[in-house]
């Protein structure tokens, strides 16, 4: 049976809330439909900032103390307005739509304590909304002992599937994190790489005060300090096979605060792009083609650096094959809400080294 899912997706570059719509069976992705976006406020986003600090040190996934409370009722408040204004925008009533996918904010990503926080209330969410709410995508897993992230592997899956390329496809997804999903016929492999926009982000903010570099643009003025990079890929995240995940702030302690802004934005950049580039190694096989999506896709210096070093295979932009690159994660999380109601897998041992296919996803009704 075909439904009409809803996905809404707030990342860890805490830029505001992606809307979209999928039909789908939860395995073939039958049509894509609107998508739309609500920015959060510099307000929100403060606030938010303030939930990820004081969530680090959350004892269990309900508890909600300091400021906490007051950012789950704002997450829920803004994906209830995202959700009122994109049914405005498209002439959709609740009725249209059988099931909303709704990710949550993480404010604490923790699987090796069995620990993985979104914030977002679903049950008031549905209320508010008039439609049944899925949500706690992440819960099932982690608490089974895997990773609990990346989630968008089973659908980057499913839409590569429609591209019928020869050899093995990685779709990269730059968001605050960066992640990959390497496709080879059955063969289904994901993990984080490493740094997304997330280190970049908060370094233009602190010694630019802009949200992100636009374009690539203070990144491409600026000079790679590789020696730096090879430094940090001496981490032992990065020689770790996959499955492996990341907190969006576990790379913080890497400053380049004794580099000019532009040098730092370039070797920021950089670093993210060879992180990329590490995972190569732990794959079964060189890919041939890559998919660069998510903001990061947006910045023209990450896919140069990223062309660079992956040459001779192909690096494209989402955008480019037809895909909404904004959207890909929302979409995905709409067809993982239609995989949950139908108890379908939402991870594999080879997507977060859960010991066995695992569904997931708690239901509320309005
Ligand atoms: N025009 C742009 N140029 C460069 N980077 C951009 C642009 N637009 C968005 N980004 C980057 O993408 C980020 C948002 O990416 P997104 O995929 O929404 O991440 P998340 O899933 O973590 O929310 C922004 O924080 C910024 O770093
Ligand atoms: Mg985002």
């Amino acid at each position: 049976m075909m439904l009409t899912a809803l996905g809404l997706m707030s990342g860890t570059s805490l830029d505001g809330v992606d809307v979209a719509m999928i039909e789908t069976d939860g395995r073939k992705v039958n049509a894509l439909g609107p998508s739309g976006y609500r920015p959060y406020s510099d307000q929100e986003r403060g606030l938010l900032r303030q939930a990820l600090y004081e969530a680090t040190e959350l004892p269990d996934r309900t508890a909600r103390p300091g400021c906490l409370r007051e950012a789950e009722r704002v997450v829920t408040a803004a994906h209830a307005e995202a959700v009122a204004n994109f049914a405005a925008q498209n002439r959709l009533s609740f009725d249209d739509i059988d099931i909303v996918g709704f990710h949550g904010q993480t404010v604490l990503h923790r699987p090796e304590r069995k620990l993985t926080v979104q914030i977002g209330d679903g049950a008031s969410l549905a209320r508010a909304i008039h439609i049944p709410v899925m949500y706690d995508f992440r819960a099932a897993d982690v608490d089974a002992g895997g990773q609990g992230a990346p989630f968008v592997p089973v659908y980057h899956r499913a839409l590569a599937q429609s591209l019928d390329w020869e050899g093995p496809t990685v779709v990269v997804n730059i968001g605050g994190v960066s992640n990959i999903t390497y496709i080879d016929g059955d063969t289904l492999i994901a993990c984080d790489t490493g740094p997304g926009n997330a280190l970049l982000d908060d370094h233009m903010l602190r010694r630019l005060n802009q949200r992100f570099d636009t374009e690539g643009r203070t990144a491409a003025m600026g000079t790679v300090d590789a020696a730096w990079i090879n430094r940090a890929l001496q981490l032992p995240f990065f020689s770790a096979p996959p499955p492996k995940s990341l907190d969006r702030n576990d790379f913080a302690s890497l400053k380049v605060d004794d580099m000019s802004p532009t040098d730092g934005a370039a070797t920021l950049t950089a670093f993210t792009a060879a992180a990329i580039c590490r995972v190569v190694p732990l794959l079964p096989k060189e890919p041939k083609n890559w998919i660069v999506a998510g903001g990061g896709a947006r910045n023209l210096t990450m896919l140069r650096m990223l062309r660079e070093a992956l040459a001779p295979a192909t690096v494209r932009a989402a955008d480019t094959l037809g895909w909404a690159s904004d959207s890909i994660e929302a979409q995905a999380f709409g067809f993982l809400a239609a995989r949950g109601l139908k108890g379908l897998p939402l991870s594999y041992p080879a997507t977060t080294g859960v010991p066995f296919p695992m569904t997931g996803g708690m239901i509320a009704r309005p």
